[in-house]
């Protein structure tokens, strides 16, 4: 079977294609980051606008590239939901358009969903496992029981964890979108150089926050006054450092559930955009692995968004035997476990 997805939830104008066996035909990605740099974060109205103007040409892309007509596929996917609602809207009318004129199975699939089980796609993971989503808009850990069936352990209360990144990014002044800046600032720097807090690590306490940890941020910045590159590297690795503490913490408490419910499994998966950051990575596969689990984490390019996400998980569902209705209503927001299956 074939599949073509789209994604157009936030910033980035993507679709791709991919058979059943997880081979990509096409993988086509605009991204707006140039568009809504100048704001210091992305403006909907534009980028839906942007959407609407860029996906026609992507899509031609993808077929000559992949050398496939549209009359060859099976399967229309494209986001859903949950983002930023303008968006969302010009991408699944656009797949349903496809779907209805060439007579084609659509299928809505949740954005969370596409990030969850992505790394499936690259790697042998089996249902159950602990799912770390860390994103710009999400910072949650789920256990995927199966497909469609996801229970949330943890939330963010306040920031998610890609934000905080942004953010961080943005009081220093080097950049946007935060998150690869920071880590690369982070490489010159001394992590222990600043003591910042490590809100929420009370025992028995799942959820995250990243609020007061910006608050601090902002606070050391404005302590130094004029900022030294030096500066600016030190924030960023002691910054990047405590994140990684939160992190590492909240999946400790995170396991104890896990393990519990399902002992005999062993896998755990970092995913989502802030899944890029190859120091969290480390950190975590460290720990994790001296607890006897392991971790898997997508390649670089399928952790930040992408529509060969969105195609996998279509396929997931195309194979179950899901399909959406043309009725579908884009949704803005849409959690994991109020997927419908
Ligand atoms: O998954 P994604 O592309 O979009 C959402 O669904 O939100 O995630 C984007 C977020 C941004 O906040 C970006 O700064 C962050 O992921 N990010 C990173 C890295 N690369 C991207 N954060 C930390 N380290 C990175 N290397
Ligand atoms: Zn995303």
């Amino acid at each position: 079977m074939i599949i073509f997805g789209i994604e157009t939830s936030c910033d980035e104008t993507a679709v791709a294609i991919l058979n059943s066996d997880g081979h990509i035909f096409s993988n086509k990605l605009i991204s707006q980051i140039d568009i809504h740099k100048k704001f210091g974060g992305v403006v909907p109205e534009i980028a839906a606008r942007s959407h609407v103007e860029f996906l026609p040409h992507l899509v031609e892309e993808a077929f000559k590239e992949a050398k496939i007509s549209i009359k060859d596929i099976d399967a229309i996917a494209a986001t859903g939901g949950p983002g930023l609602i303008g968006g969302v809207m010009v991408g699944v009318m656009y797949g349903k358009t496809l779907a209805s004129c060439m007579s084609k199975k659509f299928i809505a699939v949740n954005h969370l969903e596409g990030h969850a089980l992505v790394p499936r796609m690259t790697e042998n993971i089996e249902y159950p496992y602990l799912l770390l989503l860390v994103s710009g808009g999400h910072c949650q850990i789920v256990i995927v029981e199966e497909l469609g069936k996801y229970y949330i352990i943890s939330r963010t209360i306040d920031d998610a964890a890609g934000e905080a990144f942004d953010k961080v990014a943005k009081l220093l002044n080097i950049g946007y979108p935060g998150g690869p800046i920071v880590e690369q600032y982070a490489k010159k720097g001394n992590e222990r150089a600043f003591e910042f807090p490590k809100p929420m690590l009370k025992k028995a306490e799942y959820n995250f926050s990243f609020s007061g940890l910006k608050t601090a941020v902002r606070n050391q910045i404005h302590k130094l006054g004029e900022i030294s590159e030096e500066d600016k590297a030190d924030v960023c690795a002691s910054f990047q450092y405590t994140v990684s503490k939160i992190i590492n913490y909240k999946i400790l408490q995170a396991l104890k559930l896990f393990g519990s419910k399902f002992p005999n499994s062993k896998n755990i998966v970092i995913s989502g955009g802030v899944a890029a950051n190859q120091y969290l990575r480390n950190k975590l596969g460290e720990n994790v692995k001296n607890l006897g689990y392991k971790l898997f984490y997508p390649p670089i390019d399928l952790c930040t968004d992408n529509a060969v996400m969105i195609a996998y998980a279509g396929m997931e569902r195309l194979k179950a035997g899901f399909r959406s209705n043309l009725d579908f209503e884009p949704k803005s927001r849409w959690n994991l476990d109020e997927i419908i299956y």
